[in-house]
Parts: C-alpha cells; structure tokens; sequence
C-alpha cells in the first residue's frame, strides 16, 4: 500500500466525510497491515529526506478513512525537537470516555493531511480527555490521559471517524474569539 500525499483522501473528495466502523479483534492480518502502513507513513513524514523522496507531507496523525478506509483506526505520533519520539500509538476503536470542561485551542491552528488550503482560526477541543483504545503497539487495551498538544491531536484524529474536519469547528463571524474557560495554546 503506498500512502503518500497523492493518495491521500482529500476534503474535495466526500468519502472524506464517511462515518467509519469498529474494528474487529483480534486485529485481521490486513487491518494490521494498513495500521502498521498509517504509522510508518507518520513517522517517516517527519523525515526530510524521505519525505521530499517519497512525497510525504509532515503529520503527526493519520487515521484510516483518509485512505479510503472507514475503520476505526489512528497512528499518531509527537517527536520532540531533536526528533526523538515522546508519544507514539497505532490505535484501534479509540474511544473517549470522559473530557474536561476546560478547552483549548492551537494558537496556530490546525491542519490535516486531507486539508490542502489554510483554514485560519481557533479549535477549541476539551483541554484533558481520557481515551481507552487497543494499541497494536503494546498489543494490549490501554487507557491514554492526554492534555496539551496530544489531547489536541487525538481528538482531531477521532473526528475524522465521524467524518468531521478541523475548520468545521471555527467559527466564521470571529476565527479568533475566546470563550470562557478556554485557553489557546501557543
Ligand atoms: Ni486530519
């Protein structure tokens, strides 16, 4: 499977939009294969030279459906400055069972490799969430209590299961307003 920026389900595209499924387990060779292909993709993106190569655009997440695969399935991974990875998951049926009240938002905004435009503005997401999924990682269910920029990213992988993209959440009248209770991350 070659996952690359040209592959890549773009928001122009309305399969982008599809509602995606749970996945059964134990994890069926194929879906293994696919979820192993998202990480790779995300890991390799942030390498320069193999990204220029192979035409990968820079991500910190994936998830199936922007390969024209409506399963419940996101590789995510954050690298600190020197590149070294702080967080790494291949998660299936990722689910939220509980978020804060708090919210926070990018002071950069968001984007996604289904995104090709600019969309400016604030997306305020729960500022903590505790997510239980299956990791093929660790090959076990986990329980993951993000806050920061990982709960930002998390949540932005889940939506693209409900079809949902970053920019539907901005608010067009005032990009950068400020609720109550939210802060923006910078
Ligand atoms: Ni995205």
């Amino acid at each position: 499977m070659v996952i690359n920026n040209d592959t890549i389900i773009k928001d122009d595209n309305p399969l982008i939009r599809t509602k995606s499924e749970d996945v059964s387990l134990p994890l069926s060779e194929e879906d293994e294969k696919t979820l192993r292909a998202m990480l790779k993709y995300v890991d390799d993106s942030t390498n320069e030279e193999i990204a220029e190569k192979e035409n990968l655009r820079p991500a910190v997440g994936i998830s199936a459906i922007q390969i024209g695969i409506p399963k419940k399935m996101t590789a995510v991974i954050l690298k600190d400055e020197e590149g070294n990875k702080t967080y790494e998951y291949a998660l299936v049926n990722p689910k939220i069972v509980s978020n804060s009240i708090e919210k926070s938002a990018l002071g950069t905004g968001e984007g996604c490799l289904s995104v090709a435009d600019e969309h400016e503005g604030y997306i305020y997401r729960s500022a903590r969430i505790k997510i239980k999924a299956y990791d093929l990682l660790q090959e076990k269910n986990i329980e993951i209590q993000a806050k920061g920029y990982l709960a930002i990213v998390l949540q932005h992988e889940l939506d693209h299961f409900k079809g949902i993209l970053f920019y539907d959440y901005i608010n067009t009248e005032d990009p950068f307003y400020k609720p109550d209770n939210s802060t923006v991350i910078e």
